[in-house]
């Protein structure tokens, strides 16, 4: 037998053995009998993770000494092997090491940025790119991704915003778990699974001023009822990793978080994974003010529970010292080893820790890059369109590619991409001429790239526009100008393109804009200029057939804004589910419409800005289709319920116009009158579904206390009595609502 017959045959029958998922009892034991052969020094090794890039002596060194659990950002699997082979069969005991990465969005087959899956509101698409993403990676070796971060993120100034799922708890917290079951699929020990990380915990989206890295104010209500609940989510999920976030929440950062990463975490909701640090999160405790020094912080994260130390060289440099001293006990580094080896053996790695050479580097497979493509046509919005879309090829027989996102084939993948290869992209420019034929489509970029202020291209750009049918404006921002450390205080489209716009709008043909971006952007002008305006955040490999597609009406669009789009960026942070206040918006004057010499109050004293307004330019929940959707009135199954009770809401939703769509019914609810005062609306589900011309369904969803309640103190909450309202309905700021009660129980007895 040959020795890649061999090797096959081999993997075959580790294959099989490995797939049998060990049982936990197993796994226990396991991990006590190795944790008692081991010296200090190695379980502190267990609990180090190291950047890692190629076979270099000194690692090597330090993985055969067992001073080394995890290596991050290794991906050639020969290397892999080779270090491996250094763990597994050159260190005193053996214990294979967890090679890890950040694939966010795919490893090589590259998806929507997780805000622009998070705008398909499709939890099967979701599903369906983390499984591809885990074959992908997994076929070089790496078992572990940083990946999903949940995040809420309510500011468009934080760059970071692009990793999240968006504003919502309840939409991050499905699409979150859909990413942990595509990543970990049916048995973590399965070679092609990877073990999820859920991050960042806790409340790095609520970084002061958007900010990246900044300090973070949040009351414990809201903590819980908004930035933990996805996380809380997750655990239920079995995310098999969590990871501490670099902020502070109230003063204590996460790392050294103790009430976060052991009481909550551990003791309120049962979390048995592994935590990491954040890239250097417990050594960044001492400019946070929070350690004098690493010896100092190394102890904090210890006793907060940071199993695993990535990058801060903390519990290698002090741990052992902290321990002969006493400060920290053997059985409390023994609780953390133990956590690092458990995963180890959930992913098979004892049994199985090499990549099959002969199945390794599975990348764009055909149907991989087919779900890349509907992930792009899924979650595409459709923001404005005054009958320009679809493009009517009888009479657009010329079309105009402007803009510097046209032909991006390194920007449209977005932020976190570090293992594209950008000439896999297919652009938007590339896909139109597939489509339509080179002849007809007339390019001009007018801007090198997005943040370009010269505007010695725009002749051109006008020139193909006056050849054109139809100008096709592709704006938007960088991969750069999004991601971690990459925020903005001005949301604005960057350099010249709302220019550019206004010069193309001159020209007189109809123009669509197309804005790829990492962050909802304050594009009010550029949408009021253009007569169709479809958004794209990064949307990865298969932008542009995804994009050609919906453009020329292949597709439909059904793409839902996952966050709310500002008139202004002064009005960030902006979300929905906010508060009413004492004095809610109204008769609002803008700033152009006030009578020179104003009295004080002529403007009214209610909550907006003079020259923004208030509220979402596109609200969250809101997008539109080639199609329309009508909602009939939301019908109760009862009018009034216990506190302890649940009742049922249905709604018929009918496509009312004349070709096939999908539209995304969100279920929101109102708590009138409380202890503690409510969202003017708060998203409790939602059902994707798809509707042929003339078709009706109706929807049904149960409202039970976990969607009415609250937390008042702590981990207790209440639902307590009163009139609230529901809707079932396309967006946040639409639709009718339906009323019913919480009754005193005694209340309900008397009726
Ligand atoms: C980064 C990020 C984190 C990432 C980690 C490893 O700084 O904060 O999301 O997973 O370091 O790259």
């Amino acid at each position: 037998m040959n020795k890649r017959l061999f090797s096959a045959f081999l993997s075959a029958c580790c294959l099989a053995s490995v797939s049998a998922v060990m049982p936990d009892a197993e796994i226990d034991s396991r991990v006590s009998d190795l944790l008692g052969r081991m010296t200090l020094d190695e379980k502190i090794g267990q609990l180090n993770q190291l950047s890692g890039y190629g076979y270099a002596p000194d690692m090597v060194g330090r993985i055969r000494s067992g001073a080394v659990g995890s290596l991050l950002n290794e991906t050639d699997p020969e290397v892999v092997n080779q270090l491996q082979r250094e763990a597994v069969e050159n260190s005193r005991l053996g214990i294979p090491l967890i090679f890890a990465r950040d694939v966010i969005h795919g490893f090589k087959t590259i998806f929507p940025i997780p805000l622009g899956q998070a705008a398909s509101w499709n939890p099967d698409i979701v599903r369906e790119g983390a499984r591809i993403a885990a074959d992908e990676a997994s076929s070089v070796g790496i078992r572990w991704t940083f990946s999903p971060m949940v995040d809420i993120s309510r500011d468009a100034r934080w760059g970071r915003i692009a990793e999240s799922f968006g504003e919502d708890p309840v939409l991050s917290a499905k699409l979150g778990v859909a990413m942990v079951e595509g990543y970990q699929g049916d048995d973590l020990a399965s070679p092609n699974a990877m073990a999820a990380c859920a991050k960042h915990f806790a409340g790095y989206g609520a970084s002061e001023s958007g900010k990246d890295y900044n300090t973070t104010w949040i009351p414990e209500t809201l903590l819980r009822d908004v930035y933990l609940r996805p996380f809380k989510e997750l655990v239920k999920a079995g995310s098999a990793t969590f990871m501490c976030s670099f902020n502070d929440i109230n003063g204590v950062p996460s790392s050294g978080n103790r009430v976060l990463l052991e009481d909550i975490l551990r003791g309120e909701w049962g979390y048995d994974g592994m935590m990491v640090s954040d890239w250097g999160s417990i050594e960044q405790m001492i400019p946070h003010g929070y350690s004098a020094d690493l010896r100092q912080a190394a102890s904090q994260a210890v006793n907060a529970g940071v199993d695993m130390d990535m990058e801060s060289h903390a519990y290698t440099g002090h741990l052992r010292h902290l321990v002969e001293s006493g400060e920290v006990s053997e059985a409390r580094v023994d609780s953390l080893v133990r956590n690092v080896l458990t995963l180890k053996y959930r992913l098979g790695l004892f049994e199985n820790p090499y990549v099959d050479m002969a199945s390794s580097r599975r990348f764009y497979a055909p149907s991989s890059l087919d779900a890349a493509r509907r992930a792009v046509e899924e979650s595409a919005i459709l923001l404005k369109n005054t009958g320009t879309l679809p493009l009517n090829n009888s009479k657009v027989k010329k079309i105009a590619v402007i803009g510097p996102m046209a032909d991006a084939q390194h920007d449209q993948a977005g932020t976190w991409v570090f293992d594209l290869e950008k000439e896999r992209s297919v652009t938007p420019l590339t896909a139109l001429q597939q489509m339509y034929g080179k002849e007809n489509v007339i390019y001009a970029p007018g801007l090198e790239h997005t943040r370009d202020l010269d505007t010695k291209g725009f002749a051109n750009a006008v020139k193909a526009a006056r050849k054109a049918d139809v100008v096709l404006f592709f704006a938007g921002e960088e991969a750069v100008l999004s991601g971690e450390a990459h925020c903005r205080a001005d949301l604005s489209l960057p350099g010249a393109q709302s220019r550019l716009l206004a010069e193309l709008k001159n020209v007189g043909k109809p123009v669509v804009m197309i804005v790829q971006a990492g962050r909802q952007l304050a594009i009010m002008p550029e949408s009021e200029m253009a007569d169709a305006v479809v958004y794209c955040f990064h949307g990865g490999t298969m932008t542009g057939p995804a994009l050609a597609n919906l453009l020329s009406g292949e597709a439909n669009f059904s793409g839902r804004c996952p966050v709310s789009f500002p008139r202004m960026s002064g009005q960030e942070p902006l979300y929905y589910n906010h508060k009413n206040t004492g004095r809610p918006a109204s008769g609002i004057t803008l700033i152009n419409d006030i009578e020179t010499e104003a009295g004080q109050t002529s403007t009214g004293c209610t909550s907006y800005f003079l020259d923004a307004g208030d509220g979402a330019f596109y609200p969250f929940g809101y997008g539109l289709s080639y199609t329309t959707f009508e909602y009939g009135e939301p019908v109760l199954s009862a009018t009034s319920i216990a506190p302890d009770g649940s009742l049922k809401v249905s709604c018929t939703v009918t496509n009312t116009g004349n070709r096939e769509g999908a539209e995304v019914a969100q279920l929101y609810i109102r708590d009138h009158v409380a202890s503690l005062v409510r969202p003017v609306r708060e998203l409790r589900d939602f059902a994707k579904i798809t509707l042929k011309p003339g078709e009706s369904r109706t929807l049904e969803f149960t409202i039970t206390p976990a969607d009415l309640e609250f937390h008042v103190n702590g981990a207790q909450t209440v639902v307590e009595p009163g009139e609230f309202s529901v809707w079932i309905a396309p967006n946040a700021a639409e639709g009718t609502p339906a009323k019913f009660t919480v009754v005193k129980p005694n209340d309900l007895a008397a009726k």
